[in-house]
């Protein structure tokens, strides 16, 4: 089932998320939910507070990268609970979307390497690095269940340049080529 993408504006989005435990009812359904309707938004990455839940998990689907990074082919996951337990490297800027903040993207700086602890979608824990642009949508969704979104990471005078944009994006004054769920003006 496609499910509605919340947008920009909505303090969901801005709430730090709790963590879940195995018995999460309808879990495995809820994260085939958010596949589907991360594939029908052609989104790369989609965090459960996009769709209305305050939950510690994000999947993830970087294949479309594979002609950049051939090792991405299959890099499909699905992160609960996650914790970011190190992040290192040189700050590299990388355009940025969200399919909470549709028509903006931006350059964004973040670390090369992330080490994150995590279980998967049958609750196994597992500790892995990432690179490049893995750890980059990586770092991008874990945000999301931090309460934090790209947009907070530009600089004031980038926000504010983009203030009227995002103002529209919250009253539904987008054109968006899938369902969205708006905060009441
Ligand atoms: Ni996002």
């Amino acid at each position: 089932m496609i499910l509605p993408i919340v947008a920009y504006g909505d303090i969901i989005l801005k709430k730090e998320a709790e963590d879940i435990a195995k018995e999460f009812p309808f879990l495995q359904e809820l994260i085939d939910n958010m596949f589907e309707t991360m594939y029908n938004a052609e989104g790369v990455g989609l965090a459960a507070p996009q769709i209305g839940k305050s939950i510690r998990l994000f999947i993830v689907d970087a294949s479309p990268f594979e002609e950049d990074e051939p090792e991405l082919k299959d890099f499909i996951k699905v992160f609960i609970n996650p914790i970011i337990v190190e992040e290192k490297g040189e700050e590299w800027a990388f355009n940025e979307g969200c399919l909470s903040i549709p028509g903006i993207r931006e350059d964004v700086k973040r670390q090369t390497h992330v080490t994150v602890e995590y279980y998967d979608r049958d609750f196994n824990l597992i500790e892995e690095t990432f690179d490049g642009i893995a750890a980059r949508i990586i770092q991008h969704e874990y945000d999301h269940i931090e309460g934090i979104l790209f947009t907070d990471h530009l600089s004031p005078l980038k926000r504010r340049l983009l203030k009227n944009k995002l103002n529209n994006i919250s009253r539904g004054n987008v054109k968006v080529p899938y369902r969205m769920k708006y905060q009441k003006a």
